[in-house]
This record gives C-alpha cells, structure tokens and sequence, in this order.
C-alpha cells in the first residue's frame, strides 16, 4: 500500500484530492524526533509483554537509532506518498529493519494515542523555550529600571496625566505580566506532564502493555487515567494557544508604550538604530516596526487561539480528524513568538530614554493635583472638601495659564483659605513619588524592592 498504515479492507487508494487533503507531513514531520523516542519507549513495552524477543528489541532500538540520525542529518525524510509523521517513520523503520520486524512496532497503539502524546512532548519543550525568551523580555526591563532609578515620568490613565510615576516603576509594571506568563507555562507544564500512551485508538490498550512504564520513559510525571480523554482531549493545545496569545498580548501593550514613547510629540525614548527600520522615500524616518509587528502578531496569536477553541468545539467522543487541526496554530504561535520574542527584547535592551523630558512633563496637565487634596486631608479637612478645593487650584490654574507648581504664596488664599504656603513643600514631582511609599507604590524604595523581587523571580527559573 505504498506505506500506507490502512489498506487492507479497500479496493483502491485514495482520491488523489482526498490524499491531498488528508496529509499532515508538512507540518506534523517538526514532531518526528518526539515519534521517534515514543517508538523506542513502546518497543520496550511491547518486549516486557514478551510481544517481542530480547533479539527483536535490539534490532528494533538499532533500527531506531539508525532512523533518529538519518531524521537528523536529513537523509531521511517525508515522502510525497507518506500520509503523516507517523506513517514516514514507520516506513523507514521497515526500510531499516525489514517489514518482519518493523511490522511489529504498530501492535497495540494507534496514531490517536500517538498524536495526542507527541503534542505533549513538544509543547513541554517548546513551551519551555518561549518561557526562556520571555524572561530575556523581562530582564531587559529589569535592566532599564535599574539603570534610570530615580527618573520621574508623567503617570496616565485614559491616556490623560494622572500623577507623576518613576519610569522605572513604569517598565516593571511590564515585567510583570510576562512573569506571570512564565508562571503559566510552569503550571500548564504540571497538566502536559501525563502521558496518553496506552489508551491506543480509545478504549485502551488490549496486549498487557505497561502505559505508566511508558510515560515514565517519556519524562512524564504518569499517564492518563481515562483513555477517550486521552485521545480525544484538545484542551491543553488550547491552553497553550491562550498562554501564547497572552504572552503576545502583553508583548503588543509594552511596544503600544514604546510607539508612543519614540513619537516626536512624546519625545521619552530613542530607539537604537539595530532595532528600528528606515522609509524607502522619507529619508529622516526611524520606525518602530519591532513594536508595530508586536502589536500585529497579537492579533495573529488571538486568532489561532479562537480558531483552535472553535475547531473543538463541536466534537462528540473519542477521536475525530478534526483534531488534525489543532496543530498548526500552535505551531504558528510558538514559530511567531520565538522569532519576536528576542527582537522585543533587543529593542527595549537599547531604548535610549530621555529623562529631561519626561521630567520636564511629569507636572504638567495638573498632575500634582492629588497631592494638594492629600495634604490637606493631613491637615484635617474631609477629602470630599480637599478634592473640591484642589479642584478650585486646577481651575486657578487653567484660567490663569499656570501649572500647579507655579503657584505661589501669595495666591494661594484666593483659590481657599484652608491653603497655606506648606502646601507648596509637596507640589514637587519628588514629594508627590516620595509620598507613595506603601508596597507596590511609585516610591523609590517601593521601586528598589521590586528590583530585588524580581531579580529573585528571575533567579529561580
Ligand atoms: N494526523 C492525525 C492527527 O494529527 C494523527 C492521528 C490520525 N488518526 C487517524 N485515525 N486518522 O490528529
């Protein structure tokens, strides 16, 4: 049957549209070496049941050895007529040892069983890659915070000023989420860590193989306790698909800060010339296309998810080929995170700040304004009347074109008498970022002990 795992019931090969359709090769053929280690782990089983003699054993781990390099130098690979990953290796498993002993290798599992464990093995690994480039992320904002301590930034909400932030503070409220990611993949890796081997197509597996000897083999922590989930059981492709698009969704809300950040009108950073893009017509043009392809691939990552989630959906129990489909956006996910992952990284490893300018901004659009209301509730007057009479100032302020660090002694008692010339001690940037010392706050020594948290986090990955 031209290596083909089916045939014997059928007149006739596929349609050459049908076989068309059906073929995975191209993009399941990345899982080759995970099929690999799963045959020599099932080779095993399959002699502990006495399905196969010690000698049989050694020609067949020989044989898989020998096909394991041939994948890996590429001397061997997909044929046009292989159907899948699984029917390739098979066919070069019987190139290598002949079809009386390569035969025997299929008794007992299914590709269900197979597929669903390969997925597994190869998000364990992927996954951990990507959670390495995400801590790269991490650590260059850890860097930049550390370097500019001490910088002031004017702090937004609806995009509009709200009170004055450290910079450092800014760029940590980055780290966090990506921490979080990283966090996710070690406790998603907790669930990948259990083997579908032995639940064969769905019922399970019929000659006395050992499934828990199997997943131990693997790496896996144990083995499914319900063969129908596990072969027919998507979920944790999807929730690896969500883990990506997050992590991609926080990548696009860092770079959104940095599209802004490197306009002229901001004027906060410079982007290195390593990590930014020219215009073929406007001569003077720096881009930020590192933070722009972020923003985009987001939208990409966010798709694979839903469209992963809609193709499971609908599905009944046990398999069904559907489930063929749920490979190639995570596949596309991790591809599109490993290529930006470290792009993201070197752009904002080398972002130039400008601190006299975010300085220069952290005051204005009355973003002192909270202090006043503060320091008068320290001098005993109820909020509602300090919010009212701090409001008053910002309306002095607007009427009279001045900023509220512009005010003076002598005004002050026109906009209320509860005014007094100590209020001017906090309407500074350093006194209002001083002043937000609890934990989590803007505060340097807030700051600093994130550093240190953080470096702490980093350490124990
Ligand atoms: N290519 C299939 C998949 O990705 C492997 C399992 C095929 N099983 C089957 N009965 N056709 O899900």
């Amino acid at each position: 049957h031209e290596g083909r795992l089916w045939g014997g019931r059928f007149a006739g090969g596929p349609a050459e549209a049908m076989f068309a359709l059906s073929q995975s090769t191209q993009f399941d053929w990345r899982l080759a070496s995970y099929d690999i280690a799963g045959s020599r782990a099932h080779a095993r089983a399959l002699h502990r049941a006495g399905l196969l003699t010690e000698a049989e054993l050694a020609g067949m781990l020989a044989g898989l050895d020998r096909l394991d390099a041939d994948v890996r130098s590429g001397a061997f690979g997909p044929a046009p007529t292989d159907e899948d990953v699984h029917g390739a290796l098979e066919r070069g498993l019987i190139e290598r040892v002949g079809a009386d002993l390569g035969g025997r290798l299929r008794a007992g599992r299914s590709r269900n069983d197979q597929i669903a464990t390969l997925i597994r093995l190869y998000l364990r690994d992927a996954l951990a890659e990507v959670g390495a480039a995400v801590l790269e992320v991490v650590d260059a904002l850890h860097a930049q915070a550390e370097r500019h301590l001490g910088v002031a930034m004017p702090g937004r909400t609806h995009l509009q000023h709200a009170q004055p932030l450290l910079l450092s503070h800014h760029l940590l409220a980055h780290a966090w989420p990506l921490i979080r990611d990283r966090q996710r993949i070690a406790d998603l890796d907790r669930r990948l860590a259990v083997s579908p081997y032995g639940s064969a197509a769905l019922a399970g597996t019929s000659l006395g193989l050992d499934p828990e000897a199997v997943a131990a083999e693997l790496g896996f922590s144990a083995s499914v306790p319900n063969s129908i989930d596990g072969t027919a059981a998507r979920d944790l492709a999807a929730e690896a698909a969500y883990v990506l698009a997050q992590i991609a969704v926080d990548l696009s809300r860092l770079s959104e800060d940095v599209i802004l950040w490197v306009t002229h009108e901001f004027g906060f950073a410079t982007l290195d010339d390593a990590w930014s893009t020219g215009s073929s017509i406007m001569p003077q043009k720096k881009n930020p296309d590192v933070a722009e392809l972020a923003r985009g691939k987001a939208g990409r990552l966010i798709g694979n998810l839903a469209g992963l989630l809609a193709t499971l959906k609908g599905l009944p129990l046990a398999y069904n080929r559907d489930l063929q489909e749920d490979k190639e956006p995570v596949f596309d996910s991790i591809d599109q995170l490993l290529v930006l992952l470290p792009a993201v990284a070197g752009m904002v490893g080398t972002l130039t700040f400008h601190p006299d300018r975010m300085e220069a901004l952290a005051p204005r659009g009355f973003s002192l304004a909270t202090d006043v209301a503060d320091w008068l509730v320290r001098q005993r007057v109820p909020f509602a009347q300090a919010h009212e009479i701090a409001g008053a100032c910002v309306r002095f302020c607007e009427q009279n074109g001045l900023e509220l660090s512009d005010l003076t002694a002598d005004q002050l008692p026109q906009i209320a008498p509860e005014l007094t010339p100590d209020v001017l001690d906090v309407l500074t940037v350093a006194g209002s970022i001083a002043s937000r010392n609890g934990r989590g706050g803007t505060a340097t020594a807030q700051v600093r002990a994130q550093l240190a948290e953080i470096a702490t986090v980093l350490a124990e990955f």
